[in-house]
């Protein structure tokens, strides 16, 4: 049985709480906020467990394996150090931290005091990017042209994150699983229209060979918009995931070029072919994810989704936004 300790019961926490405390193997051994209206919420859906308003608490108590950091980014570094520091290891919200040498610094902390590190990077669990992911593993896209994803909504604003660093790791972080090359360059250009922290931002990674990836997130959209192309030499791939079923459909469209001689004989010939919806799983990516959590650590295996898998993602955000102060300078990775 292993004993969890949960720091930040805000709006993300209860979904960790929850999840652990449904599943089998695992207890949440206690809850940590520093807001006291959080911990009332904690108690009154789960009386059994304990609450402080300490995280030292937890981070020292010889009763807890584990713990899950579910605070503001910024917070992330200290209490995931300390939590390695005292022999336990850690579930970390995305994004991993708020540099890559503090990424790096925890990574190492782990291997030396042999713990794992798995970082929150919930869609690769989704059924829609499992089976993406498995589309391109069985060469059914063909080599991958492009990447381009629309994440926008109104609000939440954070005031302690850009648009970027709030909204995009879900992207990176499934571009990564999919592409699985390491990007080259990044380009991001944005604007702050509300409180000083950039709102509206537009992402453009270069891969290397010719696929590209681009992400456009925003807080100052009218409507929400969750969809997400992929455009590969075979076939064409349209992931929108507000839709309740059919979230993912397969295009077999492309284009090809028939005749090179000269500019003015370009002949393109196009394919239209059939469209298709393949299966996907409806579980929550949470539960899937806290229980391959929990599994990583019974067995002393690496996730997928560890320390270094965050870092990667850091890396990009920071080179997002060194881009984004000179209005889309190109920032070689
Ligand atoms: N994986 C996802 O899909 C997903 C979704 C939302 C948020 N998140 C991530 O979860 C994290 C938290 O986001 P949120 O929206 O829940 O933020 P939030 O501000 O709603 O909640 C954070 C909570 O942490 C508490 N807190 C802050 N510092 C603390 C400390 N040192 N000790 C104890 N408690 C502390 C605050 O009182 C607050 O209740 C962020 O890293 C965010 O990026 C991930």
């Amino acid at each position: 049985m292993i004993q969890l300790g949960v720091i930040g019961y805000g709006y993300w926490g209860p979904n960790i709480v929850r999840n652990l405390h449904n599943l089998d193997g695992c207890q949440v051994a206690a809850v940590c906020d520093r807001s006291p209206a959080a911990l009332t919420r904690v108690r009154q859906a789960y009386p059994d467990v304990a609450v402080t308003t300490e995280a030292s608490e937890l981070l020292t108590s010889p009763k807890i394996d584990a713990i899950a950091v579910v605070t503001p980014v910024w917070t992330h570094f200290d209490l995931a150090k300390a939590a390695l520091e005292n022999g336990k290891h850690v579930f970390v919200e995305k994004p991993f931290t708020s540099t890559t040498q503090q990424a790096e610094e925890l990574i190492e902390l782990g291997i030396r005091n042999n713990l794992r590190i798995m970082v929150d990077h919930t869609f690769l669990f989704s059924g829609a990017v499992r089976k993406i992911r498995q589309l391109v593993d069985e060469g059914i896209l063909g080599g991958l042209y492009y990447y381009d994803s629309t994440r926008v909504n109104l609000g939440l604003f954070q005031h302690d994150v850009s648009v970027i660093w709030d909204l995009a790791p879900h992207d990176l972080s499934i571009m990564d699983f999919l592409i699985q090359e390491k990007p080259e360059a990044v380009i991001a250009t944005g604007e702050s229209h509300l409180n000083g922290v950039t709102d509206v931002a537009f992402m453009t990674i270069y891969f290397p060979g010719n696929t590209i990836a681009h992400v456009n997130v925003n807080w100052l959209s009218p409507v929400k918009v969750r969809t997400t192309l992929l455009g590969g030499r075979k076939k064409m791939l349209v992931w929108n995931d507000l839709e309740p079923d059919e979230k993912i459909k397969v295009y077999d469209k492309g284009a090809q070029v028939s005749n090179m001689d000269g500019r003015h004989e370009l002949l393109v010939s196009y394919r239209s072919g059939d469209m298709w919806a393949p299966r996907v799983e409806q579980a929550e990516a949470l539960k899937v994810e806290l229980q391959y959590f929990l599994e990583c650590v019974t067995k002393g295996d690496t996730p997928h989704n560890d320390g270094v898998a965050g870092a990667r993602v850091v890396k990009i955000l920071e080179a997002a936004d060194q881009s984004l102060q000179a209005r889309g300078r190109a920032i070689e990775l």
